[in-house]
C-alpha cells in the first residue's frame, strides 16, 4: 500500500468542457489552450482528453515536442513563437504555429527561404501590454510580414487583460481597437480566452482561444464552474492517516496557528504543500472528509495536514478525503482561502502528486 494521495484527470470532463466551449462559439474553432504543463494536469493526459479540438496551444516548443513525440498530430501554436533563430529549423520539422511579437522574430523569418511554409500568427498589443506589437506599429509589421515568402498563413491576434471582471469595459476597448486595426484585412483572427468566450460573443472571432474553462473552473472572478456547466477536471483526494483526540487550548501544528476551542478530535491527512497543497491556506478553508465538509486546522506543512473532525461521526484512519475538484468542493473555494486563483493552484500540484486518468 503507497501513499493514498492522488489527483484524478477526467477525460470525459475535459471532453465535456470542450464541448461546452463549442456550443458558446459555434462558429469559431477552438484553439485549446493546454500550456505549463496542461494547467498543471499533464500535457499529454489534456491532448486526449481534447483531442477534438482544432489546436492546441502552448508556451514553448518543449512542450510541443512533447506533444508531437506522443503522436499528437493536431495544429500547435508556440504562443511566445521561437525565443532563438535556430528554433525554427524545430518549428519546421515539427510542422508547429507561432506567435510573432517582436521584431527580432521578424528579422529570423526574413532570413529564412521561401520554400519553410511557416504560419505565422500576428499579435497585436490593444492594452494588455505584456507582448504583441503596438497599436502603432501594428500595420508596418503586417506588411512586412505580408512580404516574406517563408509564410504560408498569417492570422492576426491580440490578447484581453480583464475579460474575467465582466463590469469592465476594456474589453469591449480592446475588441474596438482590434476590429479598427484589422478593417479590411482579409486574414483569420482571433481575439478571446475562456473568459472573452463565454462573455463576449461579438469578440469570437475566426479562433476562440479558452484555457481555464477546459479544465473545469470558472474564469470569472464572481462565479464557479457549475454556473457556467463545467466538469472539474482534476480532483485532488487523499486520505486520514491519523486520529489525535486533543485538549480545550491545545496548539495545532507549526507555530500553533489553530488553538482547540474545547476537547476535540483532528484527522491527519497526508497532502501538503510538497503536493501542491497552498501554503497559504487560512484555517477555515473547506476540506470533505467522507464527503462532508469540514475545515482545514493549523498551517499546511509540506506533507501533511490537519482537519477538524467534529463534523464527522465515523472517521476513521482511511477515512477519504477530498481537497478540491467535486460538485462539494470547487478548487475556486480553495483558491479564495489562499488567497490565490484556481490557476495557480492547478500549476502548483508538484511531480510528486500522482496523476491517474480516469475516463
Ligand atoms: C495568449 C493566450 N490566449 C489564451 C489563453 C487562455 O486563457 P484562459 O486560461 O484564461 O482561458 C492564455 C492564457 O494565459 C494566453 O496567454
Amino acid at each position: 500500500m503507497s501513499r493514498p494521495t492522488r489527483a484524478t484527470i477526467s477525460l470525459s470532463a475535459l471532453a465535456h468542457n470542450l464541448e461546452q466551449a463549442r456550443l458558446a462559439a459555434p462558429n469559431s474553432k477552438v484553439m485549446a489552450v493546454i500550456k505549463a504543463n496542461g494547467y498543471g494536469h499533464g500535457l499529454t493526459s489534456v491532448a486526449k482528453g481534447l483531442k477534438q479540438a482544432d489546436g492546441f496551444a502552448v508556451a514553448c516548443i518543449e512542450e510541443a515536442c512533447e506533444l508531437r513525440e506522443a503522436g499528437f498530430k493536431q495544429k500547435i501554436l508556440l504562443l511566445e513563437g521561437v525565443f532563438v533563430a535556430n528554433e525554427l529549423d524545430l518549428v519546421k520539422q515539427l510542422n508547429l504555429d507561432i506567435v510573432v511579437h517582436s521584431e527580432k522574430q521578424i528579422e529570423w523569418l526574413e532570413s529564412r527561404s521561401a520554400a519553410n511554409n511557416f504560419s505565422v500568427w500576428l499579435k497585436v498589443n490593444t492594452g494588455m501590454h505584456r507582448i504583441g506589437f503596438a497599436a502603432d506599429e501594428f500595420k508596418k509589421q503586417y506588411t512586412r510580414l505580408n512580404k516574406i515568402e517563408a509564410i504560408n498563413i498569417l492570422i492576426l491576434m491580440t490578447h484581453c487583460a480583464s475579460a474575467d471582471d465582466r463590469q469592465n469595459n476594456y474589453t469591449k476597448q480592446q475588441h474596438n481597437l482590434f476590429t479598427e486595426l484589422c478593417a479590411g484585412l482579409p486574414e483569420k483572427k482571433t481575439l478571446v480566452n475562456s473568459a472573452g468566450l463565454l462573455s463576449q460573443e461579438e469578440s469570437h472571432f475566426d479562433w476562440v482561444r479558452p484555457g481555464i474553462m477546459l479544465y473545469g473552473v470558472s474564469p470569472f472572478n464572481d462565479s464557479i464552474a457549475q454556473d457556467h456547466e463545467l466538469k472539474a477536471v482534476m480532483r485532488v483526494e487523499s486520505e486520514i492517516i491519523a486520529i489525535n483526540s486533543q485538549k480545550k487550548g491545545d496548539l495545532i501544528g507549526y507555530g500553533g496557528r489553530f488553538k482547540c476551542p474545547e476537547d476535540m478530535l483532528i484527522g491527519v491527512v497526508a497532502i501538503g504543500y510538497g503536493d501542491g497543497y497552498p501554503r497559504q491556506a487560512a484555517n477555515g478553508t473547506p476540506i470533505l472528509v467522507d464527503n462532508i465538509r469540514t475545515q482545514l486546522i493549523g498551517r499546511v506543512s509540506m506533507d501533511m495536514i490537519m482537519v477538524d473532525l467534529r463534523p464527522i461521526r465515523d472517521a476513521r484512519i482511511g477515512s477519504s478525503v477530498i481537497l478540491w475538484g467535486s460538485e462539494k468542493l470547487s478548487i475556486e473555494e480553495i483558491a479564495s482561502h489562499s488567497s490565490t486563483i484556481s490557476y495557480e493552484l492547478l500549476c502548483r500540484v508538484t511531480a510528486r502528486l500522482k496523476k491517474i486518468e480516469i475516463s
